[in-house]
């Protein structure tokens, strides 16, 4: 799947030394589908040169707004017109600067004030200069005037210090490009997940888990942060990496067992939907060992295992109405082995929730491709096998129209 198929995006570079990652930035946007067109300020070609950009996107680049190779030298102030967003990586303290000011000296700054486009920033520079009181009034400026700063994020610096005013990865800034042009349906809404696995302890080095990997409910907090979503991801044992994080609008608590991903969740339920897509352990070891199990001999250990509490039973108890809408809307999931509908519709009767997703097996684990058959109050729909990314979009578009 390519979440930025068809999309035009010119590609601002000013000068400053993140400018080497640059780009990457313009690969990964490349391989999600957009086509990239770069305009650099002549500081930056002092950190990366127009050749690689320009083999990199099979665009040409520009730099000069004086450039009397192209026929009609306004023509690349029109790149901006045919622009779905100009994204500039790095934007320095001088670009934000001139920015918010309307300044239009160069090429790229022109671009900016003769768009009619969106405009996202991922600023770069040192600490010092992000926090100085000149920098901050651009950055209030920029966002009084509905500009997209990503990032910056913290860290070390290219001049030793270690400091705010680090640019994002290229991978964070594509992420929140692409959630950019999502359609922002949960704005100001509270969304609760939980995903992965849970992990069980026999005792402190062994302990009862399942295959789930996660992927499903990270990519549902991500499209519910795509969708402008607040997030709170309870998270069993996985090693995905925490979707969005940059935003600042995602919260993640790591769990371990199916107790302590109750206590997390509950704790939590102040929202207005409630995902359950973990695959909690129905039961747990009544008392695990606190010293590792010795073996003896071929004699194997008797476990007793006690029932653990239902996640989402319990939340569903919570639910209040608001606007005479159930408060939080419940979503379940269901992985199941035959006959999916009807026990999806069991379980969404006997959980007293509205809504339950079926995972249309047989190997959703793991996968990054999944499809799903969802089933409210009016019966069942399917959404055909896509990357889950995809399927949580859609997902998210049926839960939305929901509250
Ligand atoms: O029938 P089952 O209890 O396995 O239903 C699965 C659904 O319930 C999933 O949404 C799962 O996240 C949730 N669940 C839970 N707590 C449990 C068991 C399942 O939240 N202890």
């Amino acid at each position: 799947m390519q979440s930025l198929l068809n999309k035009k995006i010119v590609l601002g570079i000013s000068g400053g030394i993140a400018a080497y990652k640059t780009p990457e930035l313009a690969r990964q946007l490349m391989q999600e589908g957009a086509s990239v067109q770069v305009v650099m300020t002549e500081a930056a070609t002092q950190f990366v040169t127009p050749v690689t950009m320009q083999a990199l996107t099979g665009n040409p680049v520009y730099t000069s707004q004086w450039d009397n190779s192209v026929a009609n030298n306004m023509a690349h102030i029109e790149l901006s017109r045919k622009a779905d967003a100009i994204l500039i990586a790095p934007a320095s303290a001088d670009l934000m600067a001139k920015l918010s000011l309307g300044l239009a000296d160069d090429l790229l700054s022109t671009l900016c004030l003769a768009r009619d486009c969106p405009l996202l920033l991922a600023p770069a520079m040192n600490k010092q200069m992000w926090e100085h009181a000149a920098t901050q009034r651009s950055v209030q400026r920029l966002h009084d005037d509905s500009v997209a700063v990503l990032g910056p994020a913290s860290g070390f610096q290219a001049c030793g210090e270690v400091g705010i005013g680090r640019m994002l990865e290229p991978s964070e800034i594509a992420e929140q490009t692409i959630a950019f042009f999502q359609k922002k349906i949960l704005r100001g809404k509270k969304v609760l997940i939980t995903a992965g696995p849970t992990f069980e302890a026999i005792d402190p080095v062994r302990g009862i888990t399942n295959h789930s990997s996660g992927k499903m409910g990270f990519a549902i907090a991500r499209a519910a942060l795509e969708a402008g979503a607040q997030v709170q991801l309870i998270a069993g044992p996985c090693d995905l990496p925490t979707p969005l994080e940059a935003t600042g609008k995602i919260t993640r608590t790591n769990v371990t067992s199916a107790k302590e991903m109750h206590t997390a969740t509950l704790a939590a339920t102040d929202c207005d939907i409630f995902f359950a897509v973990a695959a909690v352990a129905d039961w747990s070891v009544a008392k695990p060992a606190k010293e590792k199990i010795k073996r003896q001999g071929k004699e194997a250990p008797n476990l007793e295992f006690i029932a653990n509490p239902d996640i989402l039973l319990d939340v569903a108890k919570t639910v209040k109405t608001k606007g005479g809408k159930p408060y939080p809307y419940c979503v379940g999931f269901a992985a199941e082995s035959t006959n999916l509908e009807a026990h999806a519709q069991e379980k969404r009767k006997r959980k007293g929730i509205p809504m339950v997703v079926g995972n249309i097996g047989p190997d959703t684990f793991g996968s990054d491709l999944n499809q799903l058959l969802v089933i409210d109050e009016n019966g069942s729909k399917k959404i055909a096998k896509a990357e889950k990314l995809e399927l949580a979009r859609q997902l998210i578009q049926l839960v939305a129209k929901k509250i």
